[in-house]
């Protein structure tokens, strides 16, 4: 049986993984400092145990990865407007957190390689224009979150020259789902329209409704972290006998726009009166179209069929 630590398994994406990996028959440990995470998200899981605390308890981070088949590092403070906000805060949870989670992999080598998947984003890319995000451009972040997801790729690199760490950065696009957060401010636009068809209020609609984006169910993006885990214990390191650092999105290549977002949610949702649709002025540094280019992630992780749009939101609405 094998044992996983899972960093921010308690949040959103993270309790889909931890769920998905003990279905598998696998044992799971969570570090999380439940800022945004919540216990009830992996109430009834059997073969976890849940660790309350942050990444800059090294000692607790070094503890926990001792003897773990691999390391899904999660935690982040995810809001972009957030760590514009609270930017030096963003930059130590964000970084620096992410450092001590390549440290304690390290630190808990002894022979066997404790490989680390970790969560880059979409944010790395800033605006890709009119075509579909692809790994050989080059990033250009808007944000702080996005500079700081960045760093950590480079330092994920530097990792595995300098001390032989295996790691898996993916560049996660639009991720929606069940137990998605809608409440915040900072809430995807998913899950708010989700709470607004359920409150039966209007849609605010920033903009003409054209801007698309490249939304993946979360059952999708944790069968990528997944195989990205399954591809670093296969081969931890490349043919000259390095330590692999592999970069990839984790998307569906499939971009939607707003509008027609609306409509697939109108048919998930059934026959129930349409939510009227409010427009409101563009969101300020507003990207047109995000959406990213699949090959790589298909090279590297194999086929990936994601789920249908209306799949993935009549689950949403069914689950939620
Ligand atoms: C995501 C991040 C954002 C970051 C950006 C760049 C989230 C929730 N947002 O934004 O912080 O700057 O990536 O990497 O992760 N919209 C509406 N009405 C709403 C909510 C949203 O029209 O009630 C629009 C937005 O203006 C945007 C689109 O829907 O055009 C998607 O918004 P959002 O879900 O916030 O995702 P991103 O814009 O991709």
């Amino acid at each position: 049986m094998a044992h996983w630590l899972i960093t921010g398994g308690a949040g959103f994406i993270g309790s889909h993984l931890a769920a998905a990996l003990v279905a598998a028959g696998d044992r799971v440990t969570v570090l999380d400092d439940l800022s945004s995470g919540r216990r009830a998200n992996l109430a009834g899981l059997e073969r976890l145990r849940l660790v309350e605390g942050a990444l800059s308890d090294r000692a607790a981070l070094n503890d926990l990865a001792q003897g773990v088949d691999g390391v899904f590092h999660l935690a982040a403070r995810v809001s972009v407007p957030d760590c514009i906000t609270h930017w030096r805060q963003g930059h130590e949870d964000n970084l620096i957190g992410s450092l001590n989670v390549f440290d304690a992999a390290c630190l808990a080598q002894s022979g066997d390689l404790v490989p680390v998947v970790y969560m880059s984003s979409a944010a790395v890319y800033g605006d890709c224009g009119e075509g579909l995000c692809h790994e050989d451009m080059a990033p250009r972040p808007h944000s702080p979150y996005g500079a700081d997801k960045l760093a950590c790729e480079h330092q994920a690199r530097a990792f595995a020259v300098a001390h032989g760490l295996p790691s898996f950065g993916l560049r996660l696009f639009n991720v929606y789902g069940p137990r998605q957060n809608a409440q915040s401010p900072y809430s995807g636009v998913i899950a708010r329209f989700a709470a607004n068809l359920r409150a039966g209020r209007a849609h605010e609609i920033h903009g003409d409704g054209q801007q698309a984006r490249d939304f993946l169910f979360v059952a999708d993006a944790v069968e990528g972290m997944r195989r990205a885990m399954a591809t670093l214990k296969a081969a931890p390191r490349d043919a000259q006998g390095q330590a692999r650092a592999e970069i990839c999105n984790l998307c569906t290549g499939r971009a939607t726009t707003l509008l027609e977002l609306t409509e697939a949610l109108d048919r998930a949702h059934g026959p129930a009166a349409r939510p009227v649709l409010r427009h409101g002025p563009a969101r300020g540094g507003d990207i047109r179209f995000s959406c990213g280019d699949p090959t790589r992630m298909t090279a590297l992780l194999g086929p990936m069929r994601p789920a249908p749009l209306d799949a993935g939101l009549g689950a949403l609405l069914r689950e939620d």
